[in-house]
């Protein structure tokens, strides 16, 4: 992305003026393992990519703001003297939603020109409605000095998705945005939200994304669904022993408490995500100690369980892992965001990633009729201010 370039369109856009052009930057992220774990109390693990999304804004002295991307034919504009609407399913209510958890908040914007520009690939759940938001928040708060904690961003960010937008997700995605470091995967216990950077040494391992270039079809009615069927075996769960969510649980508790879960697929769901939480602990600690391999073998194991139990996988995500798993140079590798196409993320020496790229190509397309994408992951920072 050429800053330049986008602040010769916002000035055509929006005409010179004396006031400063402010830049922004917000990535995308990948989850490498704690997958469907984060509305459920338990522990993800994810990084920010360095590929994400860009704002330049200004203040335009006015009462409107005003939305434009380089990444649509849409553009938009609001009152700051009237409510805040929900306009269908642009790409606005993101930054929209946002400026609607400040005003819930009482902190009040004035008139701006808002420029945004995206390099993540759209619908591959690689998190570029979070980056938005996360963008559009950063931008704010530091353009209008409200002197809000990153945290708190975070969880407008995530508020805005829920209240505004209307998706129910959890905090995962948000969090790693805005707080994500270079070369660090983040471990956040999203119960207490307490965290920790975790340096990610690889040593001649890359992490590479694959892209189903599925649309993710019925993915918010799925996730919901999801959702509510952990939200029952919490219920079920709490007659004889009360617990806030489930991943208050151990595996064994688990074991001895699970036939008070009436339906069988109600108890497969909560399998997961108990047996999700206690596969993200041990893969941490396998990093920690510098045991690549078994960092990646709880990965693939993680790709089963979404698979079997939680039922979020598809065949082209299912073909992908697969063909993944196959190539000798691999070290691990799973599904990674919501599930129901998106990509994977797979851990693979750097001189099998050629061998990679073409073996799995050629046989998902085989399989799927579908060319899928490869990118090679780098890790990059959190939401921060950038140089215009
Ligand atoms: C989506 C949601 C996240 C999380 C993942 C699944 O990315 O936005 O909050 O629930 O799915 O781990």
């Amino acid at each position: 992305m050429k800053i330049e370039d986008l602040k010769k369109t916002f000035n055509e856009l929006y005409g010179e003026s004396d006031n400063d052009i402010s830049g922004y930057f917000a990535p995308g992220r990948v989850n490498l393992i704690g997958e469907h774990t984060d509305y459920n109390g338990g522990y993800v693990f994810p990084c920010a990519l360095s590929f994400g999304t860009y704002l330049l804004v200004r203040k335009n002295g006015g009462r409107k703001i005003k939305f434009a991307t380089m990444n649509f034919d849409h553009r938009g504009e609001v009152s700051l003297d009237e409510p805040f609407e929900k306009e269908g399913k642009s790409w606005i209510n993101y930054p929209l939603g946002v400026v609607s958890e400040l005003r819930n908040r009482a902190l009040e914007v004035e008139g701006i020109d808002m420029l945004y520009s995206g390099d993540i690939p759209n619908g591959a759940g690689l998190s570029s409605s979070a980056s938005i938001e996360m963008v559009t928040g950063t931008a704010l708060n530091d353009l209008f000095g409200f002197q809000i904690e990153k945290m708190e961003l975070v969880k407008i960010g995530q508020n805005a998705e829920n209240n505004f937008v209307g998706v129910n997700c959890g905090i995962m995605d948000q969090f790693a945005s805005g707080m994500g470091a270079k070369d660090h995967a983040l471990f956040l216990n999203c119960e207490t939200l307490d965290y920790e950077k975790v340096p990610l040494v690889l040593n001649g391992i890359r992490i590479v994304i694959t892209n189903t270039n599925k649309r993710r079809g019925l993915a918010d009615s799925k996730y919901n669904e999801r959702r509510s069927e952990c939200e029952k075996a919490v219920e079920e769960i709490s007659k004889v022993r009360p617990i806030p969510n489930l991943s208050r649980l151990s595996l064994d508790e688990f074991k001895e408490l699970k036939e008070n879960i009436t339906e069988e697929v109600v108890r497969r769901r909560a399998h997961h995500v108990i047996s999700e939480n206690d596969r993200t602990l041990r893969a941490i600690d396998a990093l920690n100690k510098g045991d690549i391999e078994e960092f990646g073998e709880l990965m693939n194991q993680s790709h089963n369980s979404l698979r079997d139990d939680y039922e979020v996988t598809g065949k082209e995500l299912d073909v992908l892992v697969d063909e993944a798993q196959k190539i000798r140079g691999t070290i691990g590798s799973r599904m990674t965001g919501a599930g129901f196409g998106g990509c994977t993320v797979s851990l693979v020496k750097e001189e099998s990633i050629e061998e990679f790229i073409r073996v799995v190509g050629d046989n998902y397309e085989k399989q799927t009729g579908v060319t899928p994408d490869f990118y090679i992951a780098e890790v990059g920072d959190g939401a921060k201010r950038i140089e215009v």
